[in-house]
Order: structure tokens, then C-alpha cells, then sequence
């Protein structure tokens, strides 16, 4: 077991403007963690410093969210007329311009990728646009490679927006077959945006990531995250087959998180439905809750895990809770279903930020395959997460 992290502290979502605004004035502001309307309370960050060095392997052993304090600091400077305009691009596609049109511009004269077209899919309510295109090189029977721009949510009150980057047919997940294609899709990721530099070129992140996870690994399944504050992401895990984790990178503006093991998470949601008459039986024991984390679209269970104030209270005051800043990054580990990080994401801040997220996978399949003492649980198989 690690210590827990030091703890942030929690205040209601009726807390007083004056004690908040006096600890604004101390250093310390209430943040408030509201997600589509739902309000959770206020966050009140604990000293950020950085994660001792031995914590971090006991960390990903043991499913905990790995936060790296100001990694990215550095690395961020040079790319921040390119972040200003991936912001602009965002703030555009919001008021309904063409993501496929951009694409080709920015593709045209690279000689790398080319755009082959784009499609909506009418069934999926949150996809705006996925636009299509090619590698050089790539043989006929390759996939396509595909940028996919949806919204976070299906909810009016929340604008945020991603863009993910993969190959091939989504709904038969192809993307986990062949290495070469998903490092193509990296590759149209970084074309299209420069910044992807800023931890696919991080040479020491690839070290520490080869410590835990015990061989090389490349970070695919590309994520461009533009969070909107007073949005985010609700409670989920990204365990998937042949996926060790995700490494999340904040590279303008600000997210607050609630992370944590499925089994802790667990715990916290079984204490608190244990006080619950309707939810006891349902929810009421570690055990019962961990096994009803299987399906989060049971309207109890996310009602408790994404629009209760109560449990998320427990969760800051149990010290799963951070903020993220520009030049953070975090680690999620994923060693099966079961030994897993759960998180949870609020949009913050004045303006919607920046954040990058790719999954963590073995350069070489099988030496990761196999248990190692860095990861001495090997990944799972399993369907993607609702
Ligand atoms: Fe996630």
C-alpha cells in the first residue's frame, strides 16, 4: 500500500462566498466542480508537489493514478502559437465549421497523409465529423486512417469536444491489430497537430513508462481533449485489450480529477449507499458495488458516481482528488478490468484547456505479454467500456 496522496479538502456546493473568496485571498481557491449542471462541491487544492520517486512504480502496481507535476512545463513553451491555435480551431468547430475542410488544408502540401473524405454517423450522437485519410505508402487492404470529432457528451449544457485518432473499422475495433497502422495514425495525429510532440518526443516519459511497464512501449489511440469548464468526463475506466494504461497530458488551461482503483472506488461507493435505504441493497457492500461497476448506465448507480456531492466529498477527502495544470501529465494504469484506475474529469478554469490523452502499448507485444516485475499482472481482454 502507498500513503494516500495529501488530501484536498472538500466544501459543499451552498458554501459560503466569503469564506471562499477569503481563500482565494490565502493561496487556496475553492474550485468549484460542477459537470452539466450537476454541482459537486468545491475543491480546495492541496500543496502540489511532486510524487516521490519510490511511489510512483507502487503507484501503477497498484492501479493508483500516477501524477506527474510540471513534466510537460518545459516542453510545452515552444509549441504555444500552435496550442493558441488548436484552441481557435475548437472555438470554431464549435460554432459549426467544417472539421473535414480543415483537414485538408492542413494535410495539403506535407506530402505525407492524404484526405480521402468524411462521413457522420448518424447512429452516434455525439460525432460531429470523422474525416478519412492515407499514408504514403500504406497498401490497398490497409485501413483508412480516421480523425473523429464528437462532442464529450450528449447534453446541450456541455460544448466540450475531442478528437481521436485511430485506423481502420471502429466498431469491429481493429485498432488493436496491427502496430504499423496505428503508428500511421499517430503519425496523421502529428501532422495535423504539431503539439503531439510534446509527449510523443519525451524521451524521459519512454523511460519511465518502459520501467513500469518492464519493455518499450509507442502511445497510440491519440486523444486531443478541448474540456469545456462546467463539463468533463464522467466516472469510466480504459481498460481494453492490449492497452497498459493512458498517459493524459494538460497542455493549457486547467481539469480537476477524481482518480482512484475500481476496488477503492468501490469501498467509497458502498459506504455511502450503505446509509442509503434505497441503495443498500443494490450497493451497499464493497463487493456488491464492485461488481456493479460493470455497468455504469444503471440510472442509481450513476446518479451516486456522477451527480452526488456526498461521494464525491469521501473521494477528495480520501485523497483521489487533484488538479491538473498546464504542463501535468497523469498515468493511468490499466492492468486488467478488475485492477484498473477509474477517473472522473471537471472542466475548470476561466476558458476551455487543452489536454492530449494516448494510450500506453507495448512497441513489442510479446515481451509485454508476458509477467514481469514492473507489471507483474498482465493485461486483460476485454470489449471497450460503455
Ligand atoms: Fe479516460
Amino acid at each position: 500500500m502507498t500513503a494516500p496522496d495529501p488530501a484536498c479538502r472538500w466544501l459543499p456546493p451552498r458554501a459560503p462566498a466569503s469564506l471562499r473568496t477569503a481563500l482565494a485571498r490565502a493561496g487556496t481557491p475553492a474550485i468549484p466542480l460542477v459537470r452539466r449542471g450537476a454541482h459537486h462541491g468545491y475543491l480546495v487544492p492541496a500543496a502540489e508537489g511532486p510524487l516521490p520517486a519510490a511511489d510512483v512504480l507502487a503507484r501503477w502496481r497498484s492501479d493508483r493514478p500516477v501524477l506527474l507535476r510540471g513534466v510537460l512545463r518545459a516542453r510545452i513553451r515552444p509549441y504555444r502559437q500552435a496550442l493558441g491555435e488548436t484552441l481557435r480551431l475548437f472555438a470554431r468547430l464549435r460554432r459549426g465549421a467544417r472539421f473535414f475542410d480543415w483537414v485538408i488544408g492542413r494535410l495539403a502540401g506535407q506530402g505525407v497523409y492524404q484526405s480521402v473524405g468524411s462521413s457522420i454517423d448518424l447512429g452516434d450522437p455525439r460525432e460531429v465529423e470523422k474525416a478519412f485519410a492515407r499514408a504514403r505508402g500504406a497498401r490497398r487492404g490497409d485501413g483508412d486512417l480516421w480523425a473523429k470529432l464528437a462532442w464529450i457528451a450528449h447534453d446541450p449544457r456541455d460544448p466540450s469536444l475531442r478528437i481521436r485518432f485511430s485506423w481502420g473499422v471502429e466498431a469491429l475495433q481493429e485498432w488493436h491489430r496491427d502496430p504499423r497502422q496505428a503508428r500511421r495514425a499517430d503519425g496523421l495525429a502529428a501532422a495535423l497537430f504539431p503539439e503531439c510532440a510534446v509527449l510523443g518526443g519525451h524521451r524521459l516519459l519512454f523511460d519511465l513508462l518502459r520501467h513500469l511497464t518492464g519493455g518499450p512501449v509507442r502511445l497510440s489511440e491519440r486523444i486531443v481533449y478541448n474540456n469545456v469548464p462546467g463539463g468533463g468526463a464522467v466516472f469510466h475506466h480504459d481498460a481494453e485489450a492490449t492497452q497498459l494504461g493512458v498517459c493524459f497530458g494538460q497542455l493549457a488551461g486547467e481539469t480537476a480529477w477524481l482518480a482512484l482503483p475500481r476496488r477503492e472506488l468501490a469501498e467509497v461507493v458502498a459506504e455511502v449507499a450503505h446509509g442509503r435505504a434505497t441503495l443498500r441493497r443494490f450497493l451497499g457492500t464493497p463487493a456488491r458495488a464492485f461488481a456493479a461497476l460493470k455497468d455504469t448506465r444503471e440510472p442509481r448507480l450513476d446518479r451516486l458516481l456522477n451527480r452526488d456531492p456526498v461521494l464525491t466529498r469521501r473521494l477528495v477527502e480520501r485523497g483521489a482528488a487533484f488538479r491538473m495544470r498546464a504542463g501535468d501529465a497523469v498515468l493511468l494504469p490499466s492492468h486488467s478490468r478488475e485492477d484498473v484506475a477509474w477517473h472522473s474529469v471537471f472542466g475548470i478554469g476561466r476558458s476551455p484547456s487543452l489536454a492530449h490523452s494516448y494510450g500506453i502499448f507495448a512497441a513489442a507485444p510479446s515481451r509485454h505479454g508476458r509477467r514481469s516485475r514492473a507489471n507483474p499482472r498482465a493485461p486483460g481482454t476485454h470489449p471497450r467500456p460503455p
